[in-house]
């Protein structure tokens, strides 16, 4: 686990974007998959890649973009996590439309599990995404596993639906056994707010069902937390 501390929002985002150029133009692999974290924190990140110099130092049509978690509601909600990815970053970089994989919000939840499941075991089988981004609440969930949420009994599956009681809104949600296969792994969290439930999640006892965030362990130990000072 590498822990990188930073000043401040803008100059995380920097360094992540710096840091994701690296990572995306250092593969051998023709086809680089990313999995994008919802929420409010990356879409700095996201506008940054949008923006030179990121945008000429990547070669997007290598690029194969997935999602962490997804509202169900639909996709001009601004609650929708790939509305503001595309609005932030994928509607301005050259990604062919068949190459970005969004989780389908206007269908029910559990034909949109199953559709996401079929569309990733077209492209993983023993290995998972080459990068993911992920995001961490104050309560501790990420991605959509909540604290107290049970995981299915089917520890294998790689893609769930989470209820949720309104004013929640229903969820689809990667399951850790995929994402803890990838290649890397980055966290980025910003906040005071965040502070407490980052140092239990990195420091304290290893509680999942208390603090999700600590269900993910990459098999190759690839993690990445990028935080700021608040946070830290
Ligand atoms: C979501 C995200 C979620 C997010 C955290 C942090 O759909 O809400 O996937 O896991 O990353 O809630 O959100 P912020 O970045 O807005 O603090």
């Amino acid at each position: 686990m590498q822990l990188h501390v930073y000043k401040d929002p803008e100059e995380l985002s920097e360094e992540v974007a710096k840091w994701m150029c690296k990572c995306i133009n250092e593969s051998s692999k023709e086809k680089v998959t990313i999995a994008l974290s919802g929420g409010s924190t990356p879409d700095l990140l996201y506008r940054k890649l949008a923006s030179t110099p990121y945008r000429d130092m990547i070669r997007w049509n290598r690029l194969h973009i997935f999602w962490g978690d997804e509202r169900a509601v639909p996709f001009n909600d601004e609650r929708n996590n790939a509305k503001m990815a595309f609005d932030s970053l994928l509607s301005h970089v050259d990604i062919p439309a068949a190459n970005i994989h969004v989780m389908q919000t206007n269908v029910p939840l559990e034909e949109a599990v199953a559709d996401y499941e079929r569309v990733l075991h077209t492209y993983f089988n023993e290995e998972g995404f080459d990068l993911v981004l992920l995001g961490m609440g104050e309560d501790g969930h990420t991605l959509s596993l909540f604290p107290g949420s049970t995981l299915p009994a089917d520890q294998m599956k790689w893609v769930n639906a989470v209820p949720a009681v309104a004013p929640a809104v229903p969820r689809i949600t990667l399951m850790p056994e995929l994402v803890n296969r990838s290649s890397e792994i980055a966290f980025l969290v910003t906040g005071s707010k965040k502070a407490k439930t980052l140092y239990e999640v990195i420091k304290g006892k290893y509680q999942p069902e208390k603090y999700p965030a600590q269900l993910i362990q990459p098999v190759n130990h690839h993690l990445h937390w990028f935080i700021d000072e608040d946070a830290a």
